[in-house]
């Protein structure tokens, strides 16, 4: 099948992109490189345009069979501080793609979707059912796109899958992509950049939390798994499968100090953090219920810790060595 990849330029769309590529469909990128990188669509076909750009999609549009919708803005601290720009790219401008959609015959939609739609859950493991309350702008945005599917879907006849990712990790295995986001937030290449003396002493964001060694717990899901998840829902639908929303994870909780001991135990190489208060609104733990996914999609995780920690290493690494020039 033919592809349309919004965001294939960033962190999880250029892998996704690989896997699309790997099962044997092809791919057109479209993204506005507003975080992605040139560099992360090498080899592909990019189309430089903004979702919002109904008339530039059309013609992309017409020579695909589906649409991977990864484009957006991903920051969570950055969305309670500027909401505007969260609500006006994930949801006005994403309601533009999904109007340049349904004018053309793409009906099969496979959406990132993420576990901040649920907020603090009461009860863990998250299934698919447990309730849906974000406490940060990012999370409601992501719920409203996950509403306008549902009502599409009912009127429209699109099919879709939303597809809620915990905490994407890792990089490629051939090394030659990775994250690279500006700020960085995210636990791992944080880890890296203190490590490398990039920024001071990582900070662990509390340490007597109600959890087996007081440190806060998150579901890391290798980034190439992710992308092998999707090209299993774009089966899926193409097989005739109904509308669905499922959690991505491994099932499985990784507190900060098991990140910092495996990374240790793997390099040799201690991290220095230092202990800090928790952040308000930052639950202790979160892991996924990831049973829907297999049952559904026949797709499990398949990559382990050790493998997300050492692939990234390798790509900071590479990162590090070109003085972060991509
Ligand atoms: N990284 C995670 O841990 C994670 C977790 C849950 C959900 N998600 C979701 O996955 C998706 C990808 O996240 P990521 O980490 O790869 O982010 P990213 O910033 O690396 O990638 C987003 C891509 O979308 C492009 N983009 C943004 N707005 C656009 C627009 N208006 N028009 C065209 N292109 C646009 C950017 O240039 C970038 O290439 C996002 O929708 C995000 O919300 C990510």
């Amino acid at each position: 099948m033919r592809v349309l990849v919004t965001g294939g330029s960033g962190y999880v769309g250029s892998h996704a992109v690989r896997e699309l590529v790997a099962a044997g469909h092809e791919v057109i990128i479209y993204d506005n490189l507003s975080t992605g990188n040139r560099k992360l669509s090498d080899g592909f076909e990019l189309i430089e345009g903004d979702i919002a750009d109904g008339e530039k999609l059309a013609p992309a549009l017409d020579r695909v069979d589906a649409v991977m919708h990864f484009a957006a803005c991903a920051y969570v601290g950055e969305s309670v501080a500027n909401p505007r720009k969260y609500f006006k790219n994930n949801v006005e401008s994403a309601l533009k793609l999904m109007d340049a959609v349904l004018k053309s015959k793409v009906r099969k939609f496979i959406f990132s979707s993420t576990n901040s739609i649920y907020g603090i859950p009461q009860v863990l493991p998250i299934t698919e059912d447990s309730p849906k309350d974000p406490i940060n702008p990012y999370g409601a945005t992501k719920l409203f796109f996950e509403h306008v599917l549902q009502a599409y879907s009912a009127s429209h006849g699109l099919r879709y899958a939303a597809l809620r990712y915990f905490n994407a990790a890792g990089a490629h295995a051939s090394g030659l992509i990775g994250e690279v986001h500006d700020p960085e937030t995210h636990l791992i290449p944080l880890v890296f950049k203190a490590v490398l003396g990039k920024i001071p002493p990582l900070k662990v964001f509390g340490h007597d939390l109600p959890t087996p060694d007081g440190t806060c717990i998150r579901d890391y899901i290798h980034v190439s798994d992710l992308g092998e998840a999707h090209v299993k829902a774009l089966e899926y639908l193409a097989n005739g499968g109904e509308s669905v929303s499922l959690n991505l994870g491994t099932g499985k909780g990784t507190s900060v100090k098991e990140i910092m001991d495996s990374f240790e135990r793997l390099t040799g190489i201690p991290v220095p953090h230092e202990l800090a208060p928790p952040r308000a609104g930052d639950p202790p733990a979160l892991f996924a219920n990831a049973t829907k996914a297999k049952e559904v999609l026949g797709w499990t995780a398949k990559r382990d810790l050790d493998e997300i920690l050492t692939s990234a290493w390798k790509w900071q690494q590479r990162l590090e060595a070109a003085n972060y020039q991509l």
